[in-house]
């Protein structure tokens, strides 16, 4: 699959194959992450990988069931910088690594989903991924193979309704 049709074909999916990512493919997915932009190599991506067990206890502390929907995921975590300017690009470079994240688990057949659930902000949830006080979680990124296959639909929304090109 070509990065394109790896851009058309990530759609977000819910409902996930209880069988886990291999840890080597997770691996291979953050060596692709941290490839993305971030200005001055801040590097700010920090990412925890849970896997069945640790979403389970995840899920329970902070009673949030949605987090077994997939039994692989990636808590992906800012580093953020004293100095706001800084830590708002920093975001925007750890965006850049989740979609570098999504396409190159599309490329390998396998979904994804980005979410930003609230529980993930509570203290148990930070104390049980070993959070740092500066950390912010970005998302977290469900990874797995789809049990009903993967989205169809196309994405049909056209760049033209939201470009003007100046000469
Ligand atoms: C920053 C960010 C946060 C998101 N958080 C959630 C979320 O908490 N819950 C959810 O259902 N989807 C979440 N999404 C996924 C979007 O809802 C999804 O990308 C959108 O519906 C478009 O679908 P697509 O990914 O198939 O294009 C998030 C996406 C982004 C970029």
């Amino acid at each position: 699959m070509d990065v394109e049709e790896a851009i058309r074909a990530r759609r977000t999916l819910k409902v996930y194959d209880p069988e886990p990512v291999p840890a080597a493919t997770v691996l291979e997915l953050l060596e692709l992450a941290v490839t993305a932009p971030n200005h001055h190599d801040t590097e700010p991506w920090r990412f925890v990988v849970v896997g069945p067990e640790t979403i389970d206890r995840l899920a329970a502390a902070v009673d949030d069931p949605k987090l077994r929907r997939s039994r692989t995921a990636v808590v992906v975590v800012q580093q953020v910088a004293a100095d706001p300017a800084v830590a708002e690009e920093d975001y925007a470079a750890c965006a850049c690594a989740i979609q570098n994240v999504m396409l190159a688990a599309r490329g390998r057949g396998l979904a994804s989903f980005w979410r930003t659930p609230r529980s993930l902000h509570q203290p148990d949830a930070r104390a049980l991924l070993g959070l740092p006080d500066a950390a912010r979680v970005v998302g977290v990124v469900h990874l797995g193979r789809p049990r009903d296959g993967f989205p169809t639909a196309p994405c049909e929304r056209s760049a033209v309704a939201f470009t003007r090109v100046l000469p």
